[in-house]
């Protein structure tokens, strides 16, 4: 399949859960079990939270499903101010203050988790999802 589904969501957190909805129908449409649908819809929920929380400057934030055989992908794009993601680092789990977990939650949950992002540029985070 090459097939892609576009969607652009206005850069807010109330528009967050129509995108992970979408995100568990198209997933359920490929196959994926609950469980890791579920894994899905945090991992999405957390890349937009991202979006909407650090990349304001950003008034939509866009997904791209790409209907892959054997593999859920989604492509999320804002354009905020975005980060340095090579000065990211993990949280240290034995001190943590609250915050900063998303993208250690997004790592853990998915297979793969691509950051491209530069301050000024924008962020695309693509997370991907083997079918078992
Ligand atoms: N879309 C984005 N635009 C700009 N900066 C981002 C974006 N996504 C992540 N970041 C940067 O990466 C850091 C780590 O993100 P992460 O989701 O792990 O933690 P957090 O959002 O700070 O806290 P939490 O997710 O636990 O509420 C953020 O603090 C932010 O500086
Ligand atoms: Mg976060």
């Amino acid at each position: 399949m090459k097939d892609k589904i576009t969607m652009t969501i206005p850069n807010a957190a109330e528009y967050v859960a129509i995108a992970r909805l979408t995100a568990t129908v198209i997933a359920n449409t490929q196959g994926f079990d609950i469980e890791e649908i579920e894994d899905i819809k945090v991992a999405i929920g957390e890349a937009c939270n991202n979006a909407v929380m650090h990349g304001k400057n950003s008034s939509n934030i866009t997904l791209d499903f790409h209907l892959d055989e054997g593999r859920f992908l989604v492509e999320i794009t804002d354009e905020g101010d975005g980060f340095k993601f090579e000065e990211y680092s993990e949280p240290v789990l034995e001190a943590y203050e609250g915050r900063g977990l998303g993208l250690f939650i997004i790592k853990t949950l998915m297979d793969d988790m691509i950051v491209e992002s530069g301050m000024g540029n924008g962020t695309r985070i693509t997370l991907i999802k083997n079918k078992e």
